[in-house]
């Protein structure tokens, strides 16, 4: 990691329906994401955390540009890449990648693997004939994935084998940064640890930077450096990962903290979990971050 940030995003307001001078000003319209700033150093990985519609994945998606903003500005290496055209924003667009959720949708079910993981490569035009295939293969190792697999079609794989084959796509064009939102969400416990071992994996090997997605705490600690916790579009509170799991501040943190689940059914059972009143300590506007430590910020 060094002092230059990757990614900055600057005030980052998406809003969805209506017209935006029509609420412009009034508190009462619910932003998909409201005024969110973070800055994301290169082979760093930031943790998103927050319930159901918090707006994580519009976060995600307006930061690749895969949408526009209502307002904000995001910094790719120091350049400006909100409101670039299309042709514009292809050189960007191999730096930044995105893994989904759901592994089996991403996919094309009528396209070999091998291609689908090739298609990068043939769109941006960096490999072709046996390198590409050469490429392809290499990237299947990387992942995991036995390279004979590349004649197959997806529905002839597991969820985590999927995912494998999405993040091998993602990383073809050998990006700096990757939105991973809810990339182990939809696969089994079991495979969870796994995948996420791959991303830490290819972050040591390829210095590769992760904006990583996630509803609950749990998996974060391992993988986040930081992490920025979300509440109706709102950043509520961000540091480092020692911070959040042994100082949190905010008292939506605190929640998520108690709602991770603990292995041991009896612990499990007897555990209290924190109630958490939106009406109380959801966000307010005119709040703002204000530093409480080092690198640590809370919505006050
Ligand atoms: N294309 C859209 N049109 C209208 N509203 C949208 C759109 N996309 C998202 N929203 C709304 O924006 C808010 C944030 O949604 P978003 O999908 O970003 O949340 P999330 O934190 O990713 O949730 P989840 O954990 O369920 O994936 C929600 O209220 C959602 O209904
Ligand atoms: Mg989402």
């Amino acid at each position: 990691m060094n002092d230059t940030p990757l990614l900055s995003v600057r005030n980052l307001v998406k809003r969805y329906g209506g017209s935006s001078t029509w609420f412009g000003g009034n508190s009462f319209g619910v932003s998909a994401v409201d005024d969110v700033s973070f800055e994301i150093a290169p082979g760093e990985t930031l943790g998103l955390v927050g319930e159901s519609g918090s707006g994580k994945s519009t976060t995600g998606r307006v930061l690749l540009q895969l949408e526009a903003p209502t307002s904000g500005t995001v910094l790719f290496k120091g350049q400006t890449i909100t409101g670039l055209s299309a042709s514009e924003l292809k050189p960007f667009r191999r730096e930044m990648q995105i893994v989904f959720q759901d592994p089996y949708a991403a996919l094309n079910p009528r396209m070999t693997v091998g291609a689908f993981v090739a298609e990068p490569m043939v769109v941006h035009k960096t490999a072709s004939g046996s390198e590409r295939q050469d490429r392809t293969a290499e990237l299947f190792r990387k992942v995991g994935l036995d390279p004979s697999f590349m004649t197959r079609y997806p529905h002839e794989f597991s969820g985590g084998q999927r995912q494998r084959v999405n993040i091998a796509r993602a990383i073809a064009l050998n990006p700096s940064f990757i939105v991973a939102d809810e990339p182990i969400t939809a696969l089994d416990v079991s495979i969870q640890a796994q995948i996420v071992n791959l991303f830490q994996d290819l972050q040591d090997e390829l210095g590769l930077a992760y904006l990583f997605v996630a509803h609950d705490l749990s998996m974060v600690r391992y993988l986040c450096h930081r992490v920025a916790v979300m509440l109706r579009g709102r950043i509520v509170e961000m540091a480092p990962s020692e911070a959040i799991f042994g100082d949190a501040r905010h008292p939506y943190t605190k929640a998520l903290l108690t709602a991770i689940p603990v292995p041991d059914p009896d612990i499990e059972r007897n555990r209290r979990h924190v109630p958490f009143d939106l009406e109380m300590h959801g966000p307010r506007p005119g709040q703002t971050l204000q530093k409480v430590a080092p690198q640590h910020f809370v919505l006050t």
